[in-house]
């Protein structure tokens, strides 16, 4: 198997995971987590959002979550920004990377950000602009680009279209979305085939969720394509409010497994990310889905290689 030797891990449990609890997590308990994670070894993570706090009220804390951490000099932090309204309170909370949005389907972007694809166009240059003159890097997501629970299956076409639309406005990296998290390998292979006829797979990151299962499937997919990007949430937290039925991103935790027995180096203690599940799953107040958390958890000491 051709394989990369080394894999950057994107950790956005913070956003994506919190993003989706029905309850609010206190900012102090939001604080802890991210500074837990700051001690695993992880290079990234995704700590909030700057979107409007009545259409995701669990991050309406973002600004006092981002003045709480502790920072540590070799990690940078972002959060998800929709708007110019969203990069002024994410500027003033003085965040390393910003991170745009929007959707390769018309019916889960309208869902999402309240427009049409080609009214957001114009909304994210703005950001984006903006943010690249504050000398800030920006990521952008495109979401839906397999499925979309309001318009069914996405064409790699429409995913290229919008990924050429973000490069072109200055955005160095682009993260693709399955956002409902029904893909299956050969979905991904098509998309990756079509995106690397136009783009480097240095430029693309890949983001799984997990509602059939399918997503350590699907990150082997793209390994096979030279994808050396993925995003992961600790302890398969996540999911977005305005796609139904989506269920959490692949857990870092047991993406950590399937790389280091692959053999690729992340950086990332596994350990030290399967406590920080556990820390969070004591805040939750419920099991977590991973493997490995189970594993912490001690119930699985059976299944342990000696
Ligand atoms: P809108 O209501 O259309 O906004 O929302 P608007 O521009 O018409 O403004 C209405 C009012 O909201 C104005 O106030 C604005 O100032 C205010 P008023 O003048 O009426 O007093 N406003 C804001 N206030 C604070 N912060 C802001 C902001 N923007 C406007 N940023 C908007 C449009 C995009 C803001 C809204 O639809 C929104 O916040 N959507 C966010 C949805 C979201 O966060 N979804 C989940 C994240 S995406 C995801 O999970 C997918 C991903 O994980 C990848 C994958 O899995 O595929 C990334
Ligand atoms: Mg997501």
């Amino acid at each position: 198997m051709q394989l990369p030797k080394r894999v950057q891990i994107k950790e956005v449990g913070p956003r994506d995971g919190l993003q989706n609890e029905k309850v609010f997590i206190e900012t102090a308990h939001k604080v802890a987590l991210i500074d837990r994670l700051s001690e695993t070894g992880l290079d990234y993570i995704e700590v909030t959002s700057f979107v409007h706090p009545k259409w995701i009220p669990q991050l309406a804390d973002a600004v006092d979550v981002l003045k709480a951490i502790k920072r540590q000099k070799d990690i940078r932090y972002a959060a998800l920004v929709p708007n110019a309204k969203g990069l002024e309170r994410a500027l003033a909370a003085e965040i390393d990377e910003v991170s745009v949005f929007m959707s390769a389907s018309e019916g889960h972007n309208q869902s999402n950000i309240n427009k049409s694809i080609d009214e957001t166009f114009p909304v994210l240059k703005e950001v984006v602009d903006g943010a690249l003159a504050a000398g800030k890097t920006v990521r952008g997501y495109i979401s839906t680009v397999i499925a979309c629970p309001y318009d069914g299956y996405t064409k790699p076409a429409q995913v290229v279209r919008v990924a050429e639309k973000l490069f072109d406005m200055g955005i160095t990296e682009i993260s693709l979305g399955d956002t409902i998290g029904v893909g299956v390998p050969t979905q991904v292979d098509a998309l990756l085939s079509e995106m690397l006829r136009h783009f480097k797979a240095e430029q693309l990151a890949m983001h799984f969720h997990d509602t059939r299962g399918t997503a350590l499937a699907n990150v082997v997919t793209s390994l096979t394509h030279g994808i050396t990007k993925f995003d992961s949430a600790i302890g398969g937290l996540g999911g977005c409010p305005y796609a139904q039925g989506a269920s959490g991103n692949v857990a870092t935790e047991d993406l950590l497994y399937l790389l280091h027995e692959m053999g690729i180096e992340t950086g990332v203690e596994l350990e030290r990310v399967q406590q920080t599940a556990l820390y969070i799953e004591g805040i939750l107040g419920k099991k977590l889905s991973s493997k490995q958390v189970a594993i912490a958890r001690g119930e699985e000491e059976s299944c342990q290689i000696s």
